[in-house]
């Protein structure tokens, strides 16, 4: 397999391309019109989509690429002689080979696809984790974890008799570095965090967890669902030894994620699942395991998944990084600022390093009445625990209310939630 050249992304038609914008700046309302599902008109009003954290909407690039690979080039991959099997080989191979651009990865080979990150995490837990942990030895958490990145690891220390260790927060929602540090010690085997939190919007230090980590000759692993659609991603940069990510949060379908592993850790790993295409050869007395990645992909893998995929990162990087997280950004800024203002509203997650998430609560209305009135003018928002119940315990909260942002988030967008929150407010006074 050879490895993916990387070249600079060709300017866009969705960027500003004057010298007053220097190429960094969207073209928002461009970029809306390429998300089809934002023309819907939910109860007769625009939609006003602040829900991407959960899910992103899908550009009609990748919805082309789904339809034209089931149009022209669907066949079974890497089993096949004929030309359509090929033509779906290299299709599902060349996906791998615009994730492994898109993190940076040193090869193609490390790049395993799974249905998400949930996926993904297990899969080192019930691979590496299962294999290297025992009796005494510690995995380290953080507060903020997503239970995707909690319940596997419980699982996995319950079986080794291993301890699960948790680094605590700020009340601003701030990993303590110090505090991590501290609890990483030579029992700690794997380090697993998250890089942007769902619930704060807190975007970690990996690059220096990375350093804590491996001092101490602890693996880091880094669950990436809610920073690939914000940040540039460079996992050698990072130093990461593993990184988890879901397609349908950067703009890809559904059932299509990614594990990134060292090299040397996938060639160590036992597979699994066991199936086709994970093997060189079987016999019932013996099987000879394949190679990484193609180990940890039993069965038929998500081919057309995979090529949307592909093309959410040529979407991604049409945009280009700089551009997005300047957007992003700036839609950020005003949305804490408007929302603040708001009497009686409070913001829960104020690090000074966040992406694209804002969660909050308001005084006297449980956060599933905001989320069901802003629906019926067209806001769609999130609210409950987000999958992150712990966090909410340290917090003190059951609930919030969260709104969250993409590449088409508008300022106009966070007018709507304003004007919406305050209809709230009327009710319930
Ligand atoms: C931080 C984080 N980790 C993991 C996940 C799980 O992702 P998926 O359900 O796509 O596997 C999510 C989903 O919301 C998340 O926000």
């Amino acid at each position: 397999m050879t490895d993916v050249q990387t070249s600079a992304p060709a300017p866009s038609p969705l960027r500003h391309a004057d010298a007053e914008h220097k190429n960094a700046c969207l073209d928002v309302e461009r970029v809306r019109q390429e998300f089809p599902i934002l023309r819907e008109m939910p109860y007769g009003k625009p939609l006003v989509y602040l829900d991407s954290a959960a899910t992103s909407q899908k550009p009609q690039a990748v919805i082309d690429a789904i339809s034209g690979f089931y149009s022209r080039d669907n066949a079974n991959v890497h089993r096949g002689v004929h030309y359509l099997s090929e033509r779906a080989t290299e299709a599902y191979e060349g996906a791998r080979a615009k994730v492994q651009g898109f993190l940076n990865a040193a090869h193609a080979q490390e790049i395993v696809f799974t249905r998400g990150t949930t996926e993904a995490i297990n899969l080192v837990a019930q691979t590496y984790a299962r294999t290297h942990l025992g009796e005494g030895d510690e995995v380290l958490i953080t507060a903020m974890e997503h239970h995707s990145n909690i319940v596997p690891w419980q699982m996995v220390c319950a079986e080794r008799g291993a301890r699960l260790r948790v680094a605590p927060i700020n009340d601003a929602g701030e990993l303590l570095l110090d505090e991590l540090e501290r609890l990483v010690g030579p029992r700690t085997k794997l380090v697993a965090v998250t890089h942007v939190s769902n619930v704060l919007g807190t975007v970690n230090p990996i690059r220096r967890i990375t350093e804590i980590a491996h001092a101490r000759g602890a693996r880091v692993l880094v669950d990436g669902a809610q920073a690939a659609p914000h940040l540039d991603i460079d996992v050698q940069a990072m130093g990461c030894d593993f990184y988890a990510l879901s397609g349908h949060k950067m703009y890809g379908p559904t059932g299509i994620g990614v594990l990134y592993g060292r090299s040397e850790l996938l060639e160590e790993m036992p597979p699994y699942q066991g199936g086709g295409d994970m093997i060189a050869s079987v016999s019932f007395e013996e099987t000879v395991y394949n190679t990484p990645p193609y180990k940890f992909e039993a069965g038929t893998p998500n081919l057309a998944g995979a090529v949307g995929l592909g093309a959410a990162i040529d979407f991604l990087d049409g945009l280009g990084h700089e551009a997005i997280a300047a957007h992003e950004h700036d839609v950020l800024a005003y949305g804490m600022r408007a929302l603040s203002a708001l009497p009686g509203l409070r913001l829960i997650g104020n690090a000074p390093a966040k992406a694209s998430v804002m969660s909050f609560v308001l005084d006297g209305v449980h956060p599933h009445d905001i989320g069901t009135i802003l629906d019926r003018h067209g806001v769609a928002i999130r609210s409950g625990h987000h999958c992150a119940q712990p966090l909410l315990s340290r917090l003190g909260l059951a609930a919030t209310a969260r709104a969250s942002l993409a590449c088409y988030s508008t300022r106009q967008d966070i007018d709507a939630l304003v004007a919406g929150l305050e209809t709230v407010q009327e009710a319930f006074r």
